[in-house]
């Protein structure tokens, strides 16, 4: 065996382009395949498909990526089976969130998606997540902003400040470049599910004693929807 230095500066190299190649998840595209992968075709457990497809967004175990979290078991008891895997497959247009059948480009089979829809609610559903719970419904038509705006007031202005812009605990909502890219089910979600990774409460905990109504979550989304194109002359669209 050599002492030589030499074959760790090749060993410290390769290291190095694995671990630079290794983070391949562009914006809104699924990952690309690499000759050095398992092929896409053969991973169908559930951890090796999120790990390699999702977890560069949506986070290492489900959590604090940039994208909601999926190891929520609130959110997972709200969503309904079939609308996440549509996201899957077809992503979500406009957004981030790629589309991964192969049917629309993406990496993944059929078996695979279903093998991450029925993964994420084994591993990271609980049963007792909502018990005896009012759950509103995942979807809705918008409500009414003007009400909404009083719902904001109420509910959210605490954390996200007068306008939306930001306050103490949490960022802005109504940044033109955040809204540009989150679809109105995502600020649905959001207002329902929260993000219990970041310290966002969920529908019944943003009002002192009461949960939202299902009519004042789609007055606020509606609300923070009219924020999306930005007023010309007024920076924010505020
Ligand atoms: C490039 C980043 C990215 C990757 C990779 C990604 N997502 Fe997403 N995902 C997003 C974004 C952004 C959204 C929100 C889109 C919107 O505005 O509706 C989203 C939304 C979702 C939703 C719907 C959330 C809701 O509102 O109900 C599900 C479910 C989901 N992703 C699952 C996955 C799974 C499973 C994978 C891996 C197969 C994955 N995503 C990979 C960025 C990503
Ligand atoms: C207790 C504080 C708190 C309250 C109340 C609250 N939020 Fe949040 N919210 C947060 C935190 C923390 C985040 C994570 C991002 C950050 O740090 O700003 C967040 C994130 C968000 C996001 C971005 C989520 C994403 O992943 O794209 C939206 C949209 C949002 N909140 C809307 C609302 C609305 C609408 C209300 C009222 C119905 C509300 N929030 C009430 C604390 C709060």
């Amino acid at each position: 065996m050599t002492t030589s230095t030499a074959p760790n500066v090749v060993v410290v190299a390769m290291l190095l382009v694995v671990s630079l190649t290794g983070c391949d998840v562009a914006p809104g595209r699924a990952r690309a395949r690499t000759q050095r992968d398992t092929p896409p075709a053969q991973a169908t457990t559930f951890h090796a498909l999120y790990d390699r497809q999702c977890a560069g967004c949506h986070g290492r175990d489900g959590r604090l990526g940039a994208a909601r979290p999926l190891n929520d078991a609130v959110y997972l008891a709200l969503v309904p089976p079939e609308r996440i895997r549509h996201v899957i497959a077809n992503g979500v247009p406009g957004t981030e969130q790629p589309a991964f059948a192969l049917s629309a480009g993406g990496p993944l089979t059929d078996e695979q998606i279903e093998s991450l829809v029925q993964g994420l609610r084994a591993a990271w559903w609980r049963p007792d997540a909502l018990r005896d719970e009012h759950v509103p419904p995942y979807a809705a038509p918008l409500g009414d902003p003007e009400r909404g705006s009083a719902v904001y007031a109420a509910a959210c202005a605490s954390c996200h400040g007068g306008e939306g812009s930001g306050g103490s605990k949490a960022r802005s909502i109504v940044h033109s470049s955040y809204l540009a890219l989150a679809s109105d089910q995502h600020l649905r979600t959001t207002v329902i599910a929260g993000r219990s990774d970041l310290g966002m409460p969920d529908w019944r905990g943003q009002i002192a004693g009461r949960a939202l109504s299902p009519a004042e979550i789609s007055d606020v989304v509606a609300w923070l929807v009219t924020k999306r194109t930005p007023v010309p002359g007024r920076p924010g669209g505020s």
